[in-house]
């Protein structure tokens, strides 16, 4: 069968462990999907940089829309992050020539995936974004197919790598937070700007697009009450501790009689709870419904290797969809039978 072509915006964590994988896992990912997945085309702020896998074969592009516009590719692997431009319009582009996307950008998503989800159905094209939210746990499969017809009313969980990791490792190592958000930083957890995690935006931007999914209104990121963990303390840590709580920043969206309600905030959660006992890295989300009861899903949250897998994940999904096939509604529903958002009183 014909290769997927795929270009790839970005090549920092994500998208160079993504390149890694797809280039020493060929020969497994052909067998699975059924026809190889060749990266075609690349654009990435440095070029020259060593990212330990030969990508001379791809085509090099000088900025993301040229890519997204002109590369002969089947799918547009958008890893560059930001809810603007470059990634906006170069989506846009994508999508508007009938281009598959995949992408891990969550604050895109949270400002304009109503209208990228219209566009993408509009053009017959899969907007996959597994890797949106808490990095590898395939919490965007689970509620967008796997619980189809039960009625949700609660998400909530530790949606943001950085910030459990740094609250894990003041309280076991005693360091400060400015050392464990530097760690952090090392590690590739953190975003470009970690203003985005210790202040709780990017739990919020996951958090929004969780919401949509598992209420079905539209998209609304502004309208959520947004408390990070900057004025959080050693003492806090251990004066919750003596109490019997861990503190975790949670994100919480939950239905209520007069709409929705979202919120972002540390949170006094009691040590002998599953998720008390999440660390490091790691993320958990929580989903409360009808038919299936509570769901709880814990794995690692951010990262090159953790997010890569769930966009891999993705591509594979389109290696094996056959061309013109029904595809599943971007947000969980067609985007024309978004409610609107309507926030609880
Ligand atoms: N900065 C994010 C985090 C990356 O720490 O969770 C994964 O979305």
């Amino acid at each position: 069968a014909d290769a997927l072509k795929i270009g790839i915006a970005g090549l920092g964590t994500v998208g160079a462990s993504l390149a890694k994988i797809l280039v020493e896992r060929r020969d497994m990912l052909t067998t699975t999907c059924g026809r190889p997945i060749e990266i075609v085309a690349v654009t990435a702020r440095t070029k020259g940089r060593d990212r330990g896998v030969d990508l001379s074969s791809a085509e090099w592009f000088d900025d993301a829309v040229a890519l997204a516009r002109d590369a002969k590719i089947d799918v547009f692997v958008e890893l560059m992050g930001g809810a603007g431009d470059p990634a906006y319009s170069a989506v846009k582009a994508a999508l508007s020539r009938g281009v598959h996307v995949v992408t891990a950008n969550k604050a895109l998503l949270a400002a304009h995936g109503v209208e990228l989800a219209v566009i993408a159905e509009k053009n017959g094209c899969i907007l996959n974004y597994e890797a949106a939210v808490a990095g590898g746990i395939p919490v965007i499969k689970a509620l967008r197919e796997s619980l189809t017809g039960n009625t949700i009313s609660r998400v909530y969980g530790i949606m943001n790598g950085t910030c459990n990791y740094i609250l894990t490792k003041m309280e076991k190592e005693g360091l400060s937070f400015e050392a464990c958000l530097k760690e952090a930083q090392r590690l590739g957890y953190a975003e470009a700007d970690p203003a985005f995690d210790i202040e709780g935006n990017d739990t919020a931007h996951k958090l929004s697009i969780l919401t949509t999914l598992a209420f079905g209104t539209k998209i609304s990121a502004d309208d959520i009450y947004l408390e990070g963990i900057t004025n959080i303390s050693i003492d806090d840590i251990r004066a919750a501790a003596d109490l019997g709580y861990r503190i975790k920043l949670l994100g919480v969206a939950q239905k209520t009689d007069t709409g929705v309600e979202q919120r972002v905030h540390p949170t006094m959660v009691p040590l002998d709870s599953v998720i008390a006992q999440v660390d490091g890295v790691t993320n958990a989300v929580a989903i409360e419904s009808d038919i299936l009861g509570e769901l709880l899903m814990v794995g690692p949250g951010a990262g090159g290797n953790a997010t890569a897998s769930a966009v891999l994940g993705d591509i594979a999904d389109i290696a094996k969809s056959r061309p013109g096939a029904q595809t599943v509604p971007v947000l969980g529903r067609p985007a024309a039978a978004l409610a609107p958002y309507k926030r609880a009183q």
